[in-house]
């Protein structure tokens, strides 16, 4: 594409040679003597100023170009007088690809995050929206290299599945459109049947599939979208979101803690090198001390406390909380966060959890309570990453399947591991939006996916 993206224009690249810009007009403004464009293209959060001399053929035209327009723009970039930019183009020809009038609802003003998300199709076009979606594709980019660099294999799972890896009935069912059916009377689509006869769901997660292949290349992870149909109207729990699942052969719960921190450490660290500007965006209008925060994380080792104690200092806290703390019932957000914001100051790994609130698949301690679990909790987000060391023995796997209403049969292929070549091994998962949330500052999930889908809010 012959065209000059405006991060590389604003850095200069070009050197005052003429140059070719295209994207999207922010602001327009007509002056006593020339008339500006700020122009964005996505690729960076700053605009480029564009300067158009009443000399230009359709100087008339220019001077008419409203917010939201696309426009392409050939010049020469120059020093600018103007504060806080170093570089503006100065347009040899003005070419309006495509108009926008006044009706176009990104006009320049401050917007709710709740009207935006109303609009999901062209919030992207916006600074928050802008710099929340570049963050979350490097990051994305980030994940795989730290995994391609210590020699993880990356591998797809199904989407479509019948295992409840997390037993909490939360699957959302398939079925198939049968075209044969008369339609809705509204004019809808028919969904009723199933998947070819069977009963199938959406993912809630891809771990029971890459255990099976960690029994073969002992380190993978796997990254794509997982489905909950919890009705959970909250800020951080989405229908779909997207999760990283590694897993380990013969590892335990401490290597898995280990990865856990080294992967968010460098994640960490990779936005601090790579998302400068983004970053300071937020860390201005959105969550001050937040560039602080992530740098104390990225060169902090982090702190583990046993569930025991977690409950021991939510009892002796002089805060009333909503739900009961006791030991067998699980942590809800107000315990986490009080947990990693008063108590620790820092991310906190709670491990060892009560039997009786875990999955099926977590190994059993020997004091024949607990089980070796840990979530990740940090500041403002609460629990960012699940894991466990799995139960590698066949005898028990089976006892606690039963236990949990699981039949045996129905996962015979994730048995047969323990059959044949157990070992140990241990994994986690982490909720990528959450992970970008934490980030970023932003404080609800809805606005860090490009189309949230939660409950009444699957429009597009
Ligand atoms: O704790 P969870 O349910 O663990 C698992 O799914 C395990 N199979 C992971 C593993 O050991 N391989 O989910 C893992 C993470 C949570 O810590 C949270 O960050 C995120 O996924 N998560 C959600 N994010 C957004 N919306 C939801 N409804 C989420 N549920 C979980
Ligand atoms: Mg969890």
């Amino acid at each position: 594409v012959a065209r000059t993206r405006i991060r590389s224009a604003l850095a200069g690249e070009g050197g005052g040679g003429e140059v070719t810009v295209k994207g999207w007009v922010r602001t327009s403004r007509v002056g006593k003597e020339v008339a500006f464009l700020a122009l964005n293209d996505g690729s960076s959060l700053a605009n480029l100023q564009v300067v158009a001399e009443p000399a230009l053929p359709n100087y008339a035209e220019i001077c008419t170009v409203g917010t939201g327009a696309a426009v392409a723009v050939r010049g020469r970039l120059v020093d600018s007088p103007a504060a806080g930019q170093r570089y503006e183009l100065r347009a040899a020809a003005v070419e309006l690809l495509g108009p926008a009038d006044e009706s176009y609802p990104l006009q320049k003003k401050r917007h709710t995050f709740e009207y935006l998300r109303t609009i999901a199709h062209l919030r992207p076009r916006s600074n928050t929206f802008g710099a929340v979606f570049r963050v979350r594709s490097s990051l994305a980019q980030a994940v795989h290299r730290f995994f391609a660099e210590r020699g993880f294999l990356y591998v797809n799972t199904p989407i479509i599945t019948t295992n409840d890896c997390e037993g909490a009935g939360e699957l959302f069912r398939v079925t198939t459109l049968d075209l044969a059916r008369p339609k809705f009377a509204g004019g809808g689509v028919d969904f009723s049947g199933d998947f070819f006869g069977e009963a199938a769901g959406l993912a809630v997660s891809g771990q029971l599939e890459g255990e099976l292949f960690a029994q073969a290349f002992s380190d993978i992870y796997t990254f794509g979208p997982t489905f909950r149909a919890e009705n959970s109207n909250t800020p951080r729990h989405a229908a779909e979101f997207w999760m990283i699942e590694p897993e380990m052969a013969f590892a335990d719960l401490r290597d898995d803690a280990a990865l856990a921190e080294e992967f968010l450490r460098y994640l960490c660290r990779h936005v601090l090198d790579h998302c400068q500007e983004d970053l300071a965006f937020f860390n201005e209008h959105i969550d001050p001390g937040l560039v602080a925060r992530i740098e104390g994380v990225a060169g902090s080792s982090f702190a583990m406390m046993e569930y025991g104690e977690a409950i021991e200092r939510l009892r002796q806290a002089s805060v009333a909380f909503e739900y009961p703390v006791e030991w067998g019932l699980d942590l809800q957000t107000e315990h986490e966060r009080y947990l990693t914001e008063q108590v620790v100051g820092g991310p906190v790994f709670v491990v060892n959890y009560p039997q009786q609130i875990k999955a099926f698949y977590m190994r059993q301690n020997d004091d024949g309570k607990t089980v070796a679990a840990m979530d990740l909790l940090v500041p403002k987000v609460g629990e960012i990453i699940g894991g466990s060391q799995r139960e590698e023995r066949y005898d028990l796997l089976v006892a606690r399947m039963e236990e949990t209403g699981i039949d045996p049969a129905s996962l015979w292929w994730y048995l047969d591991t323990r059959r044949w070549g157990s070992t140990p091994h241990a994994g986690f998962g982490l909720g990528f939006e959450r992970l970008i949330m934490y980030l970023t500052g932003m404080e609800n999930i809805r606005d860090v996916i490009p189309f949230p889908r939660t409950p009444r809010h699957a429009e597009f």
